[in-house]
This record gives C-alpha cells, sequence and structure tokens, in this order.
C-alpha cells in the first residue's frame, strides 16, 4: 500500500537525521490542494526540538528528496512544506493510472488482504420460540458485513450463529404446550404430529400466556422450573417438545436468512453447552473465583471493578453468563483464534465485560482479542413498527414490503423497460433487501438507526438503489463501448479533467478504507467512501461525455475510469452483503 510505502519513506528520513519518532500520521487532507497525504511529524518534531517546524519540515523533504527511491520518479509527483510545517505529498498521474490497471487486474480480489490471522465473529442469534426481532436483523446484517470485511482481509473468518435455545424460559413454553395442546397422556409420536403445525408466533403466543397466567399464580413458576430440569435431566417428553420448538424456529429463521442472502458457517445454540458448564463451574470453584451468595454462586471482580455475575441460581440451574464461559472456552480450545467478536444489542454491554473478563480471570483466554460489537435501537418516525396493514411488526413482513416496494419502483423506471419478469423480481430483492441492509449499515453499529422507506428506497439519496443504480449505469456504458477486456489499453493521458482526477484520487483509498472498516468494526467507513465515488463518478458523468469524448484517448480513459469505479462499488456492496445488478 501507497500509505506504508509513504510511512516508511518519511520514518526513514527521520532516522537519517537523527530525528526519533514514534508514530508517522498520515492524514488525506480534507482538501485535495493540500495534496493526497500530509504528515505532521515536523510539528510534533520541532516541538520536541524547541525548533522551528517549518525548517523541520524542510530537513525532512530534502532528505526524502535525496533518497533518490524509485517511488520518488514512479509516485509521487511533489513534496510540498505548507502552513506551520505540514508535508504534503501529491501523488502522480501515473500512480493513479497504474492503480486503475490493478482495479481491473484484480477484479473482486481489489482491495482484498493476505492476512493470516483467525477471527471468530458470532452474530445473528435468535432466540429460539420467538420472533426473529428487528435487534436479530441488526446482528445479521452488521455481523456478516464484518465477517465478510475480515474474509476479505485474508483473515481465516468462523462465522457463528448461536441462538438461545436453552434456559428457563423454555421451561415455560414447554409447561404452557403441554397444558394448552393437553399432550398428557398421548404417545411421543401423537404429540409429535400435534406440535407439527406450530409456527414461531404460536410458540410466542404460549410463551405470553404463561406470563399471564403466572402473574396470577406465581406457583406456575416453580412448574416452569421442573419443566426445565426435566429438559436438563433428558426427560424424554420434555426433549422431543423442545426438539421440536427448535426445529419450528430454526427452520422459520432459515426463510429469513434466505431472504437476507445470508449463510453463517457454524450453528452453535446455548444447548450446546449443557453438559459443558459443570466443569465451568468446577474450574471457577477451584481456583477460588467464585463464592456463595444467598444459596446462589456467584463470580465476584477484583475490586468490584464490575457487578458479581451468576454462576449458579440458587436452585442450581446455570444462567446465560455460564453458558457463555463454556462458550468462550470451547471456541478458544477449538478454534484458536486471534479474536473473537460478538454481534449484539447495546443492552448486553455489562454481560460481555463480565464474560470477558472472568474468561481471562479462569485462563480461558489469554492474549486473544475480544471484541462486543453492539447496536443500538432501530426506530421509525412514528416511534413504532407497522406493516402495511397496520399489525405490529413481523420481520418477514417487512422484509417481504421491501422487496414489493422495490418491484413498484422499477416498474416505474425507464432502465428497467427491457427486463423480462424474472429479471425485475432479480432486481426487486436485491434493491429491497440491499436498501434494507444499507440504511443499517451506513451508520455507525452502536447508534440508534431510523426506518424510513422513503430514505431506504431513495435513488437519489446514500442509499443501496442509488448506488447500485450508478453501477448499473456504469455497465450499461461498458456495454455500449463494447470494447471486450480494457486492461489492454495503454494509456499516456495525463491531463485529466477536475472531476476525473477527483475520481482517481479517491478510488485508490478503497483498500485503506476496507483496513480501516475492519479495525474499527464499522463498515459504515465502507458505505461513505463508495457513496463519495459514486457521487463523484455521477458528477463527472454529468459534465465529461464518455462514449462521445473528443478523442479516442480521452474516451478510452473514462471508461477505464468508469470501469473501475464500477469495480470498486460492486466490491463495496459486496461487502456489505449488497448485491449488485448488471441492469436495472
Ligand atoms: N440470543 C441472545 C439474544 O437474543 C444473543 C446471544 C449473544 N451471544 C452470546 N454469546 N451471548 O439476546
Amino acid at each position: 500500500m501507497i500509505r506504508e510505502t509513504l510511512q516508511e519513506l518519511i520514518r526513514k528520513a527521520c532516522v537519517d537525521l537523527n530525528f526519533e519518532v514514534a508514530e508517522i500520521t498520515l492524514e488525506h487532507p480534507e482538501n485535495l490542494e493540500h495534496g493526497d497525504y500530509s504528515t505532521n511529524v515536523a510539528l510534533v518534531l520541532a516541538k520536541k526540538l524547541g525548533k522551528n517546524p517549518r525548517e523541520v519540515a524542510e530537513e525532512i523533504r530534502s532528505r526524502i528528496l535525496d533518497t533518490k527511491y524509485q517511488i520518488l520518479n514512479t509516485s509521487i509527483e511533489k513534496i510540498v512544506v505548507a502552513g506551520p510545517g505540514f508535508i504534503n505529498f501529491f501523488l502522480s498521474p501515473q500512480y493513479f493510472l497504474k492503480e486503475t490497471q490493478e482495479i481491473l487486474k484484480k477484479k473482486e480480489k481489489y482491495g482484498a488482504g493476505s492476512k493470516k490471522k483467525k477471527v471468530i465473529v458470532e452474530y445473528s442469534s435468535p432466540n429460539i420460540a420467538k420472533s426473529f426481532g428487528i435487534g436479530h436483523l441488526r446482528s445479521t446484517i452488521i455481523g456478516q458485513a464484518i465477517y465478510n470485511l475480515y474474509k476479505f482481509l485474508g483473515y481465516k473468518s468462523i462465522g457463528i450463529n448461536y441462538p438461545g435455545d436453552w434456559g428457563t424460559p423454555h421451561g415455560k413454553i414447554l409447561y404452557q404446550l403441554y397444558k394448552d395442546l393437553e399432550l398428557r397422556g398421548k404417545s411421543l409420536e401423537d404429540q409429535k404430529r400435534m406440535l407439527q403445525n406450530l409456527t414461531v408466533s404460536s410458540l410466542e403466543f404460549f410463551y405470553v400466556e404463561f406470563n399471564k397466567d403466572a402473574a396470577l399464580d406465581p406457583s406456575l413458576e416453580e412448574e416452569a422450573r421442573n419443566w426445565f430440569k426435566k429438559l436438563e435431566q433428558g426427560d424424554k417428553e420434555a426433549r422431543m417438545i423442545w426438539g421440536q420448538t427448535r426445529a419450528i424456529s430454526l427452520k422459520e429463521f432459515d426463510r429469513i436468512y434466505d431472504l437476507l442472502n445470508v449463510k453463517i458457517d457454524n450453528l452453535i445454540g446455548e444447548s450446546f453447552f449443557e453438559d459443558k458448564m459443570d466443569q465451568v463451574v468446577t474450574d471457577f470453584k477451584k481456583k477460588g473465583l467464585a463464592q456463595e451468595s444467598q444459596g446462589a454462586l456467584i463470580v465476584p471482580f477484583p475490586n468490584d471493578v464490575l457487578p458479581p455475575a451468576m454462576l449458579l441460581k440458587s436452585d442450581g440451574t446455570t444462567t446465560y453468563f455460564t453458558r457463555d464461559l463454556a462458550n468462550m472456552k470451547y471456541r478458544i480450545s477449538k478454534w484458536k483464534p486471534n479474536s473473537i467478536v460478538i454481534e449484539t444489542g447495546v443492552e448486553q454491554i455489562l454481560h460481555f465485560q463480565q464474560v470477558f473478563l472472568a474468561s481471562k480471570l479462569i485462563g480461558y483466554t489469554k492474549d486473544e482479542e475480544l471484541v462486543h460489537v453492539f447496536h443500538g435501537l432501530y426506530r421509525t418516525k412514528e416511534g413504532k413498527f407497522s406493516t402495511r396493514k397496520g399489525q405490529t411488526i413481523h420481520l418477514e413482513d417487512v422484509l417481504r414490503e421491501a422487496v414489493d416496494k422495490a418491484r413498484e419502483i422499477i416498474e416505474q423506471s425507464e432502465t428497467a423497460r427491457g427486463l423480462s419478469e424474472q429479471e425485475k423480481t432479480e432486481v426487486a430483492k436485491a434493491v429491497g433487501i440491499g436498501g434494507i441492509k444499507y440504511n443499517d449499515l451506513s451508520q455507525h453499529p452502536s447508534g440508534d438507526i431510523l426506518f424510513e422507506w422513503d430514505k431506504i428506497l431513495n435513488l437519489k439519496g446514500n442509499s443501496a438503489p442509488y448506488l447500485q443504480y450508478t453501477y448499473a449505469r456504469c455497465k450499461s456504458i461498458l456495454r455500449k463501448a463494447n470494447l471486450g477486456s480494457l486492461s489492454f489499453l495503454r494509456l499516456r493521458f495525463t491531463k485529466f479533467e477536475k472531476e476525473e482526477t477527483a475520481l482517481l484520487r479517491l478510488l485508490y483509498r478503497f483498500e485503506e478504507v476496507v483496513q480501516e472498516a475492519a479495525e474499527k468494526f464499522s463498515p459504515n467507513l465502507v458505505c461513505n467512501f463508495i457513496f463519495d465515488l459514486a457521487q463523484r463518478y455521477n458528477l463527472f458523468y454529468n459534465t465529461n461525455p464518455v462514449l462521445k469524448a473528443e478523442t479516442e484517448e480521452a474516451k478510452n480513459f473514462r471508461l477505464l475510469l468508469t470501469a473501475s469505479v464500477a469495480q470498486v462499488i460492486k466490491n463495496g456492496l459486496s461487502l456489505l452483503g449488497i448485491k449488485t445488478l448488471e441492469r436495472m
């Protein structure tokens, strides 16, 4: 990467001059007139040395120029000392041209890395017998983007879906199902048949019913606990009913993943850790890290940096925390990852602080990087979600509505006129679902996001359809040019129009953006970048004819630019899990 080469160049010059610097910061100046990169090392050094910063900057600049490195001829046009003592670097037209060729050569691999590390990304993780909520949608979308980013950078990435399929709530559902469906006395076969046609919403209904009843009759809680105990002890009936509720839920969730076009490598739910929690409790007891408290077993933290967490409840059952510890232990020993990233809602911050710290204390994890990426809420202008039919929200309906709405837009669009029915269906799906994903990803995960159809599907705004449309426009130009391969074009074209330069000076930054987005777990940086790129392309396109350019050379160059922009938009969207379309 050019950034690293420049950093090395500056560092080398400083070493030669006996200037000690810890870090060479390089920024892209807001204003391109100040160059493509700018460093403030001279300012930092001057302060330390009690010298004039501009003089220090000049010294470093001359030293760099003296080195006569190849890159100074090929990639850097000029180096300028500016303002109070910044050193600004201007990249050369040759560099930009070479980079566009690189884009066309590497295609969908452009921007990719070759890091040899291993990362586990856990995301989605909906709860069995409960509807797949908006929070789980966010986790699925954001988690998938993070997974994609790391994979693209060369990491061995392990995706995990960790559904909530264990714990006392399942006792409640079992109790209620058993009672309401009158399962008592029936054979397992008959029971199974009676459960078969249930849906997740009906399962949720039983849960709500239970809570209503239990509010009036607290003894029901005891019944639910007994059912969960039976489940834990492997009672056949309890196991079968639970297994059915799990299968029904997972099947329904799969429909959502299909719609979203998401596939998660591994499905390892909470129940998987059922037989691994005893060992966790033993580990903590043995190391003296657990304490009795009012009949329960808790893990206190040194100096009370965090409130204690519960390992065993007073009735002896395990908790969400216990399972997550077993989970950490298992993941580390099975995969030996360099980092574990978990995506959930913001309300679980404390939980993961406790889990991460406790796993360190006990030694399940050592110097692995443990990251909790959390997302904020979903809001609508009215404050509450409802579908077209005015019902309370059901996620699958929202996704289908997005596709329907996209379809309406396509029916009215001129460019979509020649498309077949099947193509239109495909476009509608990519645009609708892409719109929902982009709306989520274009903001930093931790913030709340607003759900507004007009924004999600706005062909003119910062949205997936706008980017998909820009991409399709590029592709249409390239089709009309009918060039075959562009990469053979020999270009010596060095006098660029303003809008062309703006594009060139943006394109090469894609690699950096991808890296930063992964490091900061911020897919929104990729969104910002490709949106900026698309806007600049459209600006360029509106003022500079491509197919009707003044000279053959200019035309070829603009085609090259068009193809590069299209490729980078495609790579960016693909990282976000959003499809591009050749026509729309
Ligand atoms: N099932 C949980 C929920 O819906 C999310 C699981 C998060 N992951 C974890 N390792 N605890 O709230």
